[in-house]
């Protein structure tokens, strides 16, 4: 895969030559693994132009608004597939046969419950903590419990830590939100979906068991879905980074978990909600609007805009009609909020700034809605992003532990200081 060269001409010195990786589909990518023979290094803050790593698992086209997973176009498996089976999918490279599948939904049923004792942790965060910050301490506290799966050089505790995980994180998440309503902490039934469950949790309490709505466990599920992975964003390379040193799987969950939160990045779905109650009517989108332009002023539109989508993020499109079925079932036909954000959409895309720079609705834009439509408060919509991304970052953290890999650690342009001496008397 590396029959192109490419050549880098430092003044005064001889040619570098430089192998060019071809991948499968995607640009080039010039590996510079041997510049550091030559005593230089690449400088590339941000990552704007630095493939960490070779992956199989998760293609995006920004240019296009293409998004695959091992292959498959997001928008089908929204559609045909269902969380469980994508999750599936993002694992093990393939799709799974019927068999397959029903030993998977099993193995994950048969790990839903958490350890009793890690209940008494939860006791020790205040009731009004953030669910992220919970999150973060909770699943980094899994290591803490599950001793047996800890081998990270031994692939069948690889599978099961993974299976956990997956199958634990709606439990967690649930349980973050109970806590926070001082109501009972509700056990998971293995008789529903993955969503049905998760819902269920939610909603909930011993005195009464309300069913869950077809369409609502549908629409959460396909969240999931859109979240589940997408390939070297900020928090799967915290995870990859975290994994990297030989971290356990949990330890390096919560790392990606902590990374999630800021609002750049999976933090936006509840910037969102935050900056449409701020705008607070259609009267004020333009002061709004004219605020994000500003480079005086730190305000920007949440939920606009991609490092890598310079074109409609596919997954937003089926946000949008997701939201549409949960409001048509919800009866809600005349939502402030929506139709706040439906100008702010529609201003935002005629907008010269916007239009110049590629600004479009991200997923994060559509998916506060409905999360707010099922009833799932602000502060929770990051740990739903959490919950679905956990298969994306664990499916990272395997692929690169089933290969080759280094310690990730990369160096810097030191602009400080030259050496220099104590001064002799500092009196
Ligand atoms: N509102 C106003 N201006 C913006 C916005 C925005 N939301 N996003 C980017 N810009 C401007 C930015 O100021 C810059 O302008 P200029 O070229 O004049 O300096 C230009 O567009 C390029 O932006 P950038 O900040 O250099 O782009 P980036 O790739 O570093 O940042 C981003 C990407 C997602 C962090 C950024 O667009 C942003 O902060 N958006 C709002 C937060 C958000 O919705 N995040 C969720 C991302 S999708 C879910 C996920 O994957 O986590």
């Amino acid at each position: 895969m590396a029959d192109k060269k490419a050549q880098l001409i430092i003044e005064g010195n001889a040619p570098v030559e430089l192998p060019v990786l071809t991948g499968t589909v995607g640009p080039d990518v010039i590996d510079v693994r041997s510049l550091t023979a030559t005593g230089r290094f690449t400088f590339d803050p941000g990552f704007m132009s630095t493939a960490s790593c070779e992956s199989k698992i998760t293609y995006i086209d920004g240019d296009q608004g293409i998004l695959l997973h091992r292959g498959y176009p997001i928008e089908q498996l929204a559609e045909q597939s269902d969380y469980l089976e994508t999750c599936y999918l993002l694992l093990n490279g393939e799709l799974p046969s019927k068999e397959e599948k029903a030993q998977f939904v099993s193995t994950i049923k048969n790990h839903t419950m958490v350890h009793e004792q890690l209940k008494t942790f939860f006791n020790g965060f205040r009731r009004d903590a953030h669910p992220m910050a919970i999150m973060c301490g909770v699943v980094g506290a899994l290591s803490a419990f599950y001793h047996d799966s800890l081998d990270i050089n031994n692939p069948q505790h690889r599978e099961v830590s993974a299976m956990r995980l997956v199958a634990k994180m709606p439990t967690i998440a649930a349980m973050t939100y109970k806590y926070s309503m001082g109501q009972p902490m509700m056990y998971p039934r293995n008789d529903l979906n993955y969503a049905e469950n998760f819902l269920h949790m939610m909603f909930n309490t011993p005195c009464e068991i309300k069913p869950i709505s077809p369409v609502l466990a549908k629409a959460m599920d396909k969240i999931f879905i859109l979240h589940a992975d997408h390939e070297q964003n900020a928090s799967t390379s915290t995870v990859r980074l975290a994994g990297s040193s030989g971290a356990n799987p949990f330890a390096c969950i919560a790392a990606g978990i902590a990374a999630l939160w800021g609002p750049a990045h999976g933090g936006a779905n509840e910037a969102v909600l935050a900056m449409l109650d701020e705008i607070g009517d259609v009267s004020n989108i333009d002061k709004f609007i004219a605020k994000a332009k500003d480079k005086n002023d730190p305000f920007k539109l949440m939920g606009f805009g991609h490092r890598v989508y310079k074109n409609r993020d596919p997954r937003a499109t089926v946000m949008k009609q997701t939201c549409d079925e949960v409001l048509g079932e919800l009866g809600i036909t005349n939502d402030p909020q929506l139709e706040l954000a439906m100008r702010l959409e529609e201003i935002a895309l005629t907008d010269p700034y916007f239009k110049e720079r590629n600004l479009y609705p991200n997923v994060d834009f559509y998916s506060g809605i409905i999360l707010k439509a099922i009833g799932i408060p602000t502060s929770m919509f990051t740990v739903i992003f959490a919950l679905a991304r956990t298969v994306g970052w664990i499916s990272h953290w395997k692929e690169m532990l089933s290969g080759p890999y280094k310690i990730g650690r990369p160096r810097q342009l030191y602009t400080g200081y030259e050496q220099r001496d104590l001064p002799a008397n500092r009196d």
